[in-house]
């Protein structure tokens, strides 16, 4: 009990003399510390009870470098970038997990720059390239180390490359980073179900952002983590709103700035790297970011929704998913494209004149839908239990304990409304399915109260 009150409060310290501090209010405090591993109450920690990356203050210091909470963080002389350090409670001892994005054919041998309560320990680092690279250049990758016996709170952590002066080994670092995951957890997450919403680029579609936001949370969705690179000042005044209300939470996609992005999967139709945007890289760091904060975690794109095709909404169809499958790392919902040609200008009644003031597409119109053959594989995304993933991917997972099982299409699917090139499907061929329209009764109005609060509309 004693142990976890120190350990818990050290992380939580920037210096030094304030550790002196908080350990002699944790000893004074100690009788209320009764919840045991779940968190710490007390009053002077008021953000004890969040796993989240810690995001570093301005001239923050640890063992006397300055913090930096990334993503993007260079490694000196290296074409590697941490994106977030997390603690790794599930393999056989404790362990660092680095989420990266490095260049795959510079073989290095990388170290841990640990700052353990004050003192710099160093231990080597294994590099684990993920296999989804697409041939590009620059892939993901897990750079973990082994956290020694003699430190008991790995606080910060840097990547480095070891070299030699006169004798002495010297590490190349610029900034420690704050390690999540400190504290594991195995029930009451802050939030049943998160969206990673992996890059947003470019974005200006205001009108399908708020009505996914609002499907996202008639489905029982409590936080949405989007990776934005840039957007539109009308999309950023939307998230501005949703990041008030706690909704969303904006993680800095700056992988721009370091390296040329492709905006595709094929390294040949689309120059540069890695690819798409660092989806790949992005999708790995938000299921380590909210493992501890989330019972569950949804890997897909803003146009896409799984809906439960007999329960209401996630908060229900999960329970019962867990009890037909048994249970598994995650869930796949099988694609449906539903061309946005299709059916544009033709919008069910009652639907707000506010919405034609705004840049993007109302999805409510989009009910047909491309018959999927059974016979063949058909793509999907992802519900998962972050704690049960070791590796994600675009499409579900690379790595698991327990694998991902298909959804029956009857009990679930995924309605996914995007431009879709007319030669490769017969208009014919489309089926009429108005599922989406069972929300419009409580997406409608929602989406117009956020329209009028978040863009200022009398
Ligand atoms: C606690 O975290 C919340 C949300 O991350 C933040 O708004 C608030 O300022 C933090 N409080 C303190 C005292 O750091
Ligand atoms: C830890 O290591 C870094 C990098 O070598 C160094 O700059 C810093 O002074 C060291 N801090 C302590 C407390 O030894
Ligand atoms: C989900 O559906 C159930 C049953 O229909 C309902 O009781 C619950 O309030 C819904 N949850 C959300 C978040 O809408
Ligand atoms: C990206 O490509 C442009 C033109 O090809 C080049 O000038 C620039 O230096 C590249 N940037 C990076 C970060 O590699």
């Amino acid at each position: 009990m004693i142990i976890f009150i120190l350990v818990h409060l050290v992380y939580l310290d920037r210096t030094g003399a304030e550790k002196e501090i908080v350990h002699q209010e944790a000893a004074e405090k100690q009788p209320d510390f009764s919840l045991g591993t779940t968190h710490a109450t007390s009053s002077s920690t008021p953000n004890s009870t969040t796993n989240a990356l810690p995001s570093a203050e301005p001239h923050l210091t640890a063992c006397g470098v300055p913090v930096q909470s990334g993503p993007m963080i260079k490694v000196a002389h290296h074409k590697a970038y941490v994106i977030g350090s997390y603690v790794e409670h599930r393999l056989s001892s404790k362990m660092i997990r680095t989420v990266a994005i490095v260049f795959r054919c510079e073989e290095v041998q990388y170290y841990c720059l640990l700052c353990c309560d004050g003192r710099n320990i160093s231990a080597a680092a294994s590099l684990d390239i993920h296999s989804d690279h697409f041939e590009f250049d620059y892939g993901t990758a897990d750079i973990t180390c082994q956290v020694p016996t003699t430190c008991t709170t790995p606080a910060y952590v840097a990547i480095t490359s070891q070299t030699h002066e006169g004798g002495r080994s010297v590490w190349n670092i610029q900034s420690f980073q704050p390690v999540g995951n400190q504290q594991p957890r195995t029930k009451n997450f802050p939030y049943a179900f998160t969206v990673c919403i992996s890059v947003m680029y470019d974005y200006m579609n205001v009108l399908g952002l708020v009505q996914a936001m609002e499907m996202f949370k008639l489905l029982g969705v409590q936080k949405v983590a989007i990776y934005k690179t840039k957007c539109y000042p009308d999309t950023q005044k939307v998230l501005d709103y949703y990041v008030r209300q706690g909704f969303v939470d904006i993680i800095s996609w700056t992988v721009s700035s370091y390296i040329n992005v492709s905006r595709g999967w094929k390294k040949s139709d689309s120059p540069g790297e890695p690819e798409f945007f660092g989806q790949i890289v992005a999708l790995n760091d938000c299921v380590y970011r909210y493992m501890y904060e989330s019972q569950y975690v949804a890997l897909q794109d803003l146009d896409e929704l799984i809906l439960p095709l007999k329960e209401d909404n996630w908060t229900t169809l999960i329970p019962q998913l867990e009890k037909i499958y048994q249970h598994h790392a995650g869930f796949e919902f099988e694609n449906n494209i539903f061309p946005i040609s299709l059916s544009r200008n033709k919008t069910p009644e009652n639907t707000p004149d506010l919405w034609k003031q705004f840049e993007g597409e109302n999805l409510l119109p989009h009910v047909y839908r491309i018959p999927n053959d059974p016979n063949v594989f058909n793509n999907f995304k992802v519900i998962v239990n972050p704690r049960l993933v070791l590796k994600a991917t675009v499409h579900g997972l690379l790595d698991s304990m327990g694998g991902t099982v298909r959804v029956d299409p009857k009990i679930a699917r995924m309605y996914h409304i995007k431009s879709y090139p007319s030669k490769y499907f017969s208009p014919e061929s489309v089926i009429r399915d108005t599922h989406l329209w069972d929300y419009a009764d409580k997406l409608i109005p929602a989406v117009s109260e956020v329209l009028r609060q978040a863009l200022n509309i009398q």
